[in-house]
Formats: structure tokens, C-alpha cells, sequence
């Protein structure tokens, strides 16, 4: 039998309850600032990380939304690397909508900053980013998320969407790898 991931975690930094709450915040206020417009927002997750808190966040709106999913690549291991690839990208026509980007964290602002590009160059009405987490010591690049569920130190996270190499995406909390993980 393989091990089990929870083994692997030094300490946990945020857990599931402080995240389901952070979530039903986030929505209320988000939903705040379209309702003025009253126009049906586009939530695009970013594959594969921000899958929980997408399904966690949109549980909480009341109003219409519609959903999909990019898949964007910019990182491998637990370094960011600079250029940014478009894997997959939305299905749905974005001309004229406001899209909720959904991101699981803001490291060096590469990833968001392009997709932001990305969409507002297909006709976009508004274009806002939500991020689970933010870890600003990191960031090259002036971008800030419009909506965040909580910063974090400059430390590698893994859990809730977060990955390192592809593992502990599962976990239902954000925690800290014991440093024999990564070997
Ligand atoms: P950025 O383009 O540097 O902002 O990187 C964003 C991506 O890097 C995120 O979507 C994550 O996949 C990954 N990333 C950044 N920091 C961490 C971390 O602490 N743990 C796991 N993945 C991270």
C-alpha cells in the first residue's frame, strides 16, 4: 500500500472549516460587486489547482454564473518558471462577459497576468481574478488578485488544489511539506 500523504505534513497553516468560511465570504463579496452590473459572470478555474476552491467558492453564489476551466503551465517542481503556456483554453466566448478568474495562488503573478491578457484580448467586459492564496514576497510582476481567501509567507504550500509534483492535491487543508518530502 502506498503511504499515506497526511504523513508528509510538517504543519497545517490553514485548515478546511477556516476555508469554507473564507469561501462563503469571498462569494458574498463578490457577488456584491457584479450584482450592480447584472450581468451572468464566467468563472474560469485554472486546471488542475484551483479545482477545490472553485467547487468550495461557487457553491456559494445565489445568482447565475456559468463555468469552465483553462489549463495554463508555469511551473515545475517547486520552482516558477517564466513563460507561460496555454494548454487549454475556454470553450465559451468571453466577447462582452465579466470572467471570475479563479486561481489557486499568486506566486509571481506570471500565470494571471497573462491569462488577464489573454481574455481581455478576446473582448472581455471585466476581467477579476480570485485567489485562494497570495504569497506577495514572491511576486515579479505588478498584479494583484481583485479578490483573496488569505496570504501566505514566503514558504511552499502544498493541499487544497496545491500540488508538489503532482501529490497532496487532495489534502482538505493548506500545510507545509516535512523536508524529507522532498527528497
Ligand atoms: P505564478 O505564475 O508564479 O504566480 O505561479 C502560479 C502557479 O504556481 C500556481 O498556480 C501554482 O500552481 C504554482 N505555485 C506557486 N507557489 C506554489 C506553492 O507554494 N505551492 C504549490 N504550487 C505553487
Amino acid at each position: 500500500m502506498s503511504k499515506v500523504i497526511s504523513e508528509d505534513i510538517e504543519r497545517v497553516l490553514i485548515s478546511e472549516d477556516e476555508i469554507q468560511a473564507r469561501c462563503k465570504e469571498l462569494a458574498g463579496q463578490i457577488e456584491a460587486d457584479y450584482e450592480e452590473k447584472r450581468i451572468v459572470p464566467i468563472v474560469i478555474g485554472l486546471l488542475k489547482g484551483s479545482v477545490p476552491f472553485m467547487a468550495e467558492l461557487i457553491k456559494y453564489f445565489r445568482h447565475p454564473i456559468e463555468i469552465d476551466f483553462m489549463s495554463v503551465s508555469s511551473y515545475s517542481g517547486s520552482e516558477s518558471i517564466g513563460d507561460v503556456k496555454i494548454n487549454k483554453d475556454t470553450d465559451l466566448s468571453v466577447k462582452g462577459k465579466n470572467v471570475l478568474i479563479v486561481e489557486d495562488i499568486v506566486d509571481t503573478g506570471r500565470t494571471i497576468r497573462e491569462v488577464r491578457r489573454l481574455l481581455e484580448n478576446k473582448g472581455a467586459n471585466d476581467v477579476r481574478i480570485v485567489s485562494l492564496l497570495d504569497k506577495p514576497d514572491r511576486r515579479v510582476v505588478d498584479i494583484e488578485a481583485d479578490y483573496v481567501g488569505f496570504t501566505v509567507p514566503n514558504e511552499f504550500v502544498v493541499g487544497y488544489g496545491l500540488d508538489f509534483n503532482q501529490c497532496y492535491r487532495n489534502l482538505p487543508y493548506i500545510g507545509v511539506l516535512k523536508e524529507e518530502a522532498y527528497r
